[in-house]
């Protein structure tokens, strides 16, 4: 069941709404934004879950959040007994975390959660999709609505909507190096049940190993169980504890809110694609050196082969199939990304650890100027066209430290990751050699002197409040007391 007060942003893509851009923002003036999110025309346009199966969430959609010092600019009376966490707080830009992430040339990064000489301070992030084109710049979402609103524009961030297909197949996602994306994701343990997983369960697509996906929901969505079993730590606002102890339901401002860590990557497509044709496949059969870099086929079809019948892509392990990485090299990146059952002392307990560290990754691809882009998006309207720069990266979270941090330090950016000697993510660098081994039955192959392929533009950690969370920000705290569970 998706909860109708977390942001349906959880819980979908919005695929069917091709045409997206994101708006990243600075408050000017607190009153002007709250009074601007208040409008029924804006606040309608946030979907909950319960809205997803609506007529109206199939045309357009918002998703809406904060940095830490966003939700201060908006009111937020921090509660020192719930306070928000330090990652969440501190920012993604502060330096000793940057380093941590490997984030080396944060200092050039065009924008952040955190100000600098070069980087711009971004308060807001809309996340703003349509089923049609963005034309004409009117309404409540329009740059000068939202100036007028009190936000200043940062910087608007258009994406390419031919990277993903809705045939007859379904919907197909894409990344500018060509590769089928979006493929695994977690499955909420509160949506198992729905007639997809449901579906894959009867026909036994997968097999057992399709329960690998589903996850706690509290590694997602504050306030829930998650997979140790207990409530994901939700902090608090001092004004909306007190409508709380007044007799309003029990949830705190943060219950149902999610954390999101945003990376803007550019890709390199032309270095990328000269380096593929330089190291092309001896035969259709056996995947190319990029192919074994990413550790899937190029339309998305995994190297280590899903052990049952009808397979599903996101349906395979490491530790029997393919423990020494002859299939799936070790460093690869999905490897690095997700090492499933691989941690632990036995299959069982590999997956349930990897469990404790999922991102639910909501990626869309960030176009170039090109001839038919309108003014808030670009125009291509299907086919891949090549206009993609590069990845808007988010990955939701309820426990930074935990997950995205812990993911990026100790898997991708870890040069030692799979005790290798000091490699990087073959396609997100790091501060390693940029060399990949192919692991072979006799000898291995190390590639060396591989060129970056991916640079960070920006990024920052901010906040997904739940509905009624954000109707509350909108409100200043007045008139508003928390909706109930
Ligand atoms: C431009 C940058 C990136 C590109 C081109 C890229 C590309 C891909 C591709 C093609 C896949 C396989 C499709 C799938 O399994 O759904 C994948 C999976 C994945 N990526 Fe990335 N990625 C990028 C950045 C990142 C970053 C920054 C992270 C996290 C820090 C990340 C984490 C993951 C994870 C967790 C998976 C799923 C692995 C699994 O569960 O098997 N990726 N990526």
């Amino acid at each position: 069941m998706k909860h109708p007060d977390v942001q349906a942003l959880v819980y979908a893509s919005f695929a069917q709404l091709r045409h997206c851009r994101y708006l990243l923002l600075r408050i000017r003036d607190a009153d002007a934004a709250r009074a601007w999110l208040r409008q029924p025309e804006v606040l309608g346009l946030v979907k909950g879950g319960a809205d997803l199966r609506r007529e109206d969430a199939q045309d357009e959609a918002l998703s809406v959040a904060f940095t830490h010092a966003g939700l201060l600019a908006m009111g937020l009376e921090e509660d020192h007994d719930f306070p928000f966490p330090t990652a969440f707080r501190e920012g993604m830009n502060q330096p000793d975390r940057a380093r941590a992430l490997a984030d080396r040339s944060v200092d050039e990064w065009a924008w952040g959660d955190l100000g600098g000489d070069v980087r711009q301070h971004v308060q807001v992030l809309l996340a703003h999709f349509r089923k049609e084109a963005f034309e004409a710049e009117s309404g409540p979402l329009s740059l000068p609505a939202l100036e007028r609103g009190g936000l200043e524009v940062v910087r608007m961030v258009k994406t390419c909507p031919s990277y993903i297909r809705n045939d007859g197949e379904g919907t197909q996602l894409f990344e500018p190096f060509g590769f089928r994306d979006g493929l695994s994701q977690p499955v909420l343990r509160s949506t198992a049940d729905d007639s997809r997983m449901q579906r894959k369960r009867r026909e036994k697509v997968g097999g057992d190993l399709a329960e690998d996906s589903v996850v706690a929901d509290g590694e997602f969505i504050l306030g829930w169980p998650n997979e140790y079993g207990d409530p994901a730590y939700a902090p608090d606002d001092a004004r909306w504890r007190a409508a709380r102890l007044e007799g309003a339901p029990p949830q705190r401002f943060a219950t149902h809110g999610s954390y999101l860590a945003v990376r803007h990557i550019r890709q390199h497509v032309d270095r990328f694609k000269a380096f593929a044709a330089a190291h092309p496949a001896p035969d259709a059969t056996t995947p190319s050196l990029v192919e074994k870099m990413v550790g899937r086929r190029i339309d998305g079809t995994p190297l280590v082969k899903c052990p049952f019948a009808p397979p599903d892509p996101d349906a395979f392990r490491y530790r029997v199939d393919d423990a020494e990485g002859f299939q799936c090299p070790l460093g690869s990146h999905i490897r690095r990304g997700n090492p499933r059952d691989t941690l632990g002392f036995d299959v069982a307990s590999g997956v349930a650890q990897s469990k404790r560290h999922r991102l639910i990754r909501r990626a869309r691809i960030y176009a170039g100027e090109c001839q038919q882009a309108g003014k808030g998006g670009c125009g291509h309207a299907d086919g891949r066209r090549d206009c993609g720069q590069g990845l808007f990266f988010i990955a939701l979270n309820a426990d930074l430290d935990r997950q995205f941090e812990f993911v990026q330090q100790r898997w991708v950016g870890n040069p030692r990751f799979a005790d290798l000697a000091g490699e990087n993510d073959p396609i997100m660098g790091g501060r390693g050699a940029n060399a990949f081994t192919v692991q072979g039955p006799a000898v291995g192959q190390r590639t060396v002197n591989i060129p970056p392929f991916t640079e960070m533009v920006g990024g920052g950690y901010f906040f997904l409040p739940g509905l009624t969370a954000l109707r509350f920000l909108a409100t200043q705290g007045q008139g508003e007391l928390p909706g109930s569970d």
